[in-house]
């Protein structure tokens, strides 16, 4: 069965987040190190970007890195960083045969100058492109870029660029790491487990949430796909009936 002949494609999530999770857990079934999974989770990264810019997705966030992630053992993180660069320089012909611009939200700072390096470049490169807003959190914390916007915003008082009466919803979403994208309509994640860690907490206030028990390097277009066709049975009533909605 074509599983895109059941989606619609005029109903699709304008902005479809992905937090990746089960790497480790992939790894340590197969009596691998969790840097296995890692390894292997690149391959469903490709396939799920290729087939969300297929079907027609504008904005696609996928959770590589969060500020938590930090803590993880040395190795691990450098691993993650390493698999990092190499990804960049690996996928940039997908992103360009796919009309891909790359883009980051999180604490990129914080990133060895090596990974911060390549993704400069990799930015640069695929600016000009407009298929899909590829975006990845990195070093990324919701918490975190909530405390960035209040200073933002809270310099522009000061410095009477802003009267505190004309602070509305707008102007946080203008001073988040995601104010060029519009809010989350769907969260996908993997593994089986049900929580949202620090991700887009301002973002997916109205959002849809999609959990399967498949781990990260398992996943598939004909994942995505079911994912997709979930979301669309259902009713988003933004705090209205469902009659008015009809
Ligand atoms: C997700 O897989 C990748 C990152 C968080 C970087 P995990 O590494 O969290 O895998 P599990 O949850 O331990 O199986
Ligand atoms: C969330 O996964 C972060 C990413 C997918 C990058 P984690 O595996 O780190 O989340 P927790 O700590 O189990 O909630
Ligand atoms: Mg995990």
């Amino acid at each position: 069965m074509n599983q895109n002949t059941t989606i619609d494609t005029d109903r699709l999530p304008k902005h479809l987040a992905i937090i990746m999770d089960g790497n480790g857990r992939w790894a340590k079934q197969k009596g691998m190190l969790r840097v296995f999974g890692h390894e292997n989770g690149t391959k469903a990264v490709r396939e799920t970007v290729e087939a969300s810019a297929k079907l027609g997705i504008e904005n696609l966030t996928l959770y590589a890195f969060s500020t938590e992630n930090w803590n993880r053992p040395k190795l691990e993180v450098d691993t993650l960083m390493k698999l990092l660069v190499n990804s960049l320089k690996n996928e940039l012909p997908t992103l360009q045969n796919n009309n891909i611009k790359l883009s980051t939200i999180g604490n990129t700072n914080q990133l060895p100058e090596s990974a911060r390096k390549q993704l400069d470049e990799v930015i640069e490169i695929t600016k000009n492109n407009t298929r899909m807003t590829l975006t990845l959190a990195l070093s990324y914390g919701s918490r975190e870029e909530i405390v960035s916007a209040v200073k933002a915003i809270s310099e522009k008082i000061k410095t009477n660029n802003l009267e505190i009466s004309d602070i509305s919803e707008s102007t946080i979403n203008q001073h988040l790491y995601t104010s060029n994208l519009p809010d989350v309509d769907l969260v996908i994640r993997t593994s089986g487990e049900q929580r949202i860690s620090n991700f887009l907490l301002w973002q997916v206030a109205y959002a849809e949430f999609y959990y399967t028990d498949i781990l990260w390097p398992d996943f598939r277009e004909k994942d995505l796909h079911e994912a997709i066709i979930s979301y669309q049975k259902r009713e988003r009533r933004f705090g209205k009936t469902s009659e008015q909605i009809k």
